[in-house]
């Protein structure tokens, strides 16, 4: 029956106080391993990106997102006051073609978007002697020699774009704009999370470390030199900060800690590339959503649960086909018959639903969401475990995290958990580590660090 279904969801999903204490313990030893010298399954990869802002930053850059839903191009202006940034940018479609194509189309369509942004911003510029410095935010996993590097270790959020894995996808982008004329040049190459925890800490500085809850999930904080065994042949001053994307949507891939389900194990499987990002692919938008359509054909394929019964599930069966805004709009639903969660399965899969299976499914939603947000808060306090981080705040961008409802306040819960805190005082009263919304990563984040990166070079180091 639909109640003892509902349990058993309950039992597969809920992640009690005593795991997630578990899964944070283990999470720090695995950050550990990343930076030393044998490695393990988080990368930690160094971004060479070597200092905080003093929020003195100025001049104007152009910046290019590449995070995986659009594309992004800005021009910032840094101005002196901290406080102000003008902003212009343009935003592209990234066609879901291109997601798992060929490399040069993918190259030659963001050189395209680029010498688009820049004609109708500054008219010709092909005749231009010195090149436009960009910082290209490339949201995936890179190992960097340098700033202006990246080789892609192996794609996540579903891509699986030939030719690019293993390759410096720096002088792929350079020759594409080369081709067309285009007068820029990569000056450094940034995660997602390196510019959240940059940006944030710009204007505020007790942001210690940058999240993303988005369509994929990973964080960055800044590391000192002389804790990163794996660097320790490069002599650098043990002292000197190093921000590290810690690519922690790769905890746990060997499976020792996180909690599975059948149905993780099915979107995993299913995956271009199964076997990584084991954290990532509970957690992230990307994911949410096929979790629970993945619940909802094995429960209608159980012929003892009676679940859409008689009815054609054609529509449901289409891997993919629902995405986290459709788990946000059930957990939303204000309405005590479900009424829109009801509409919701009529109008996009053609399903008539009934009182208990409206509970149903509005429980397994939360079931998901909640999962992901507890899940989300052992990498938020490994972290500050590991580097005695408390009190800080925490930077976060993500469309999970500023659209999927009660992210915040479940996650926030959880800390409260895992970190032991007593109970606050007054509402008011800030919790030692507090997640809040951070500023645009890929536009001011990447703008900071072009200065940033120029300061170290005008300064020889
Ligand atoms: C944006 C940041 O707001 O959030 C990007 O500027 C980041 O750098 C993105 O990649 C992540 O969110 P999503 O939901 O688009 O994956
Ligand atoms: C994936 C990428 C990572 C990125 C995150 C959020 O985990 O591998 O680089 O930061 O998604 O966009």
């Amino acid at each position: 029956d639909l109640l003892g279904e509902i349990q058993r969801l309950e039992d597969l999903f809920t992640v009690d106080t005593a795991k997630l204490k578990e899964i944070t313990k283990h999470f720090v030893s695995e950050l550990d391993k990343g930076l030393s010298v044998e490695g393990g399954s988080i990368p930690m990869n160094p971004t060479w990106v070597m200092d905080f802002p003093d929020g003195h930053e100025t001049g104007t850059y152009l910046a290019l997102d590449m995070g995986g839903t659009n594309l992004r191009v800005c021009e910032i202006t840094l101005t002196d006051n901290k406080s102000e940034f003008d902003i212009i940018q343009s935003k592209y479609r990234m066609p879901e073609e291109l997601k798992t194509g060929e490399c040069e189309e993918l190259w030659e369509y963001i050189a395209d978007c680029l010498k688009q942004f820049i004609e109708t911003h500054h008219g010709d510029v092909s005749a231009t002697e010195e090149k436009i410095p960009l910082g290209f935010t490339f949201s995936y996993p890179a190992t960097q020699n340098y700033i202006d590097e990246g080789i892609l270790q192996r794609w996540t959020k579903g891509f699986d774009i030939n030719g690019v894995e293993g390759q410096n996808v720096v002088p792929m982008l350079e020759a594409a704009l080369d081709q067309q004329n285009v007068p820029i040049k990569v000056s450094a190459l940034i995660n997602d999370t390196t510019g959240t925890l940059i940006a944030s800490a710009y204007t505020d500085p007790k942001m210690k470390i940058g999240c993303i809850f988005g369509t994929g999930c990973n964080a960055a904080y800044m590391e000192n030199c002389g804790s990163i065994p794996k660097l320790a042949h490069m002599n650098l001053d043990p002292n000197l900060p190093m921000a590290i994307n810690c690519e922690w949507g790769a905890f746990d891939n060997e499976h020792k800690v996180l909690p599975r389900s059948p149905y993780d194990i099915i979107v995993d499987k299913e995956s271009p590339r199964p076997g990584q990002q084991a954290f990532e692919k509970c957690i992230a938008g990307l994911y949410l959503g096929e979790i629970f359509r993945l619940i909802l054909v094995d429960l209608h394929d159980n012929k003892e649960v009676h679940i859409f019964e008689g009815q054609d599930i054609k529509y449901l069966r289409k891997p993919y086909t629902l995405d986290s805004s459709f788990l946000s709009a059930i957990e939303d639903d204000p309405f005590e018959n479900l009424q829109e969660t009801a509409d919701l399965f009529h109008d996009k899969l053609h399903l008539a639903t009934t009182r208990h299976e409206l509970e149903l499914v509005r429980r397994a939603a939360e079931l998901i969401g909640t999962r992901a947000a507890r899940l989300s808060a052992c990498g938020v306090a490994a972290i500050c475990t590991k580097k005695n981080l408390q009190p800080c705040h925490v930077g976060a961008d993500g469309s999970v995290f500023n659209k999927y409802p009660h992210f915040k306040a479940r996650g926030a819960q959880a800390l409260r958990e895992i970190l032991d805190w007593p109970a606050k005082k007054s509402f008011k009263e800030e919790d030692p580590v507090e997640i809040l919304a951070a500023e645009d990563g890929s536009g001011v984040g990447a703008a900071v660090i072009a200065a940033l990166t120029l300061k170290r070079v005008q300064k020889g180091n």
